[in-house]
């Protein structure tokens, strides 16, 4: 198993977007504006093979257009306005690839959750092509990324192509096989959702020897709950409100 590595108290979810368009540069702006160290970002495949920075498989819901993000090539993709249907006043924000985020990382000094979120079927090859790119390219005075993913697969082959890179076990409840899927994967953290959240659930990760992160906390009760029972992590719309919670909770 990798090192634990060490993960802030709070993490950007997507970005700062609470405050702009999410998985955009100004969302990861405003989340080192904030006071952010970390965000947290969702990786999926353009048509033609390009790592692009996305949470849905298609754009109705950022761009106002019914388009699958895995149906373009990153040509078309990098016209898509990502901030307009949010607000107009965000007209002009493009759906990034991961080249201009890590770029954007690196010149904010941010460290990043980079999570996996292949297009059905393509797994393995997102994770391929998203940590080979990774490896080559990311920031020597960065923090090593976290890389995370729902999709088993994916983390398999996190593995095999980026053995080196810490891996976080993604899910929205602890499952009853969790243990062994996370020793399995060579995971160091796992991340688990807050609405069903169980301090019992809570104490066996931190307990068995793993980093725990819980998304999407924005209420600061929530938030100071969950680190109560443990969690290392808060991943937040909205960063700077939870850092202020935070600051009086003891570490
Ligand atoms: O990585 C934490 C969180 O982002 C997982 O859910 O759907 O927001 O990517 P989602
Ligand atoms: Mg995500």
């Amino acid at each position: 198993m990798t090192a634990l590595p060490s993960l802030p108290p709070v993490i950007a979810h997507r970005g700062a977007s609470g405050h702009a368009p999410e998985n955009s540069l100004a969302a990861l702006d405003k989340a080192a504006a904030l006071g952010a160290t970390w965000v947290e970002f969702d990786v999926r495949l353009s048509a033609d093979a390009v790592p692009v920075v996305h949470h849905d498989k298609t754009l109705a819901r950022t761009g106002g257009r019914p388009d699958e993000v895995a149906a373009l090539a990153w040509s078309e993709l990098a016209q898509v306005d990502i901030g307009r249907t949010l607000n107009p006043a965000w007209t002009g924000e493009r759906l990034p690839c991961l080249a201009q985020v890590v770029e954007r990382l690196g010149a904010l000094g941010l460290g990043a959750n980079v999570e996996l979120k292949p297009h059905p079927g393509q797994a393995e090859e997102t994770a391929r092509i998203a940590l080979e790119w990774i490896g080559r390219h990311w920031p020597e005075h960065l923090p090593q990324p976290l890389i995370s993913s729902f999709s088993t697969p994916a983390l398999e082959a996190a593995a095999r192509v980026a053995p080196d890179l810490p891996r976080g076990y993604l899910a929205e409840r602890l499952p009853e096989n969790w243990a062994a899927e996370a020793a399995r994967l060579g995971c160091v953290s796992v991340h688990l959702g807050w609405e069903e959240l169980e301090q019992a659930a809570a104490e066996a990760v931190t307990s068995g020897g793993y980093r725990l992160a819980i998304w999407t906390v924005n209420d600061p009760e929530v938030a100071r709950r969950c680190r109560r029972w443990g969690a290392d992590s808060i991943i937040t719309d909205y960063p700077g409100q939870i850092i202020a919670a935070l600051k009086h909770e003891p570490a």
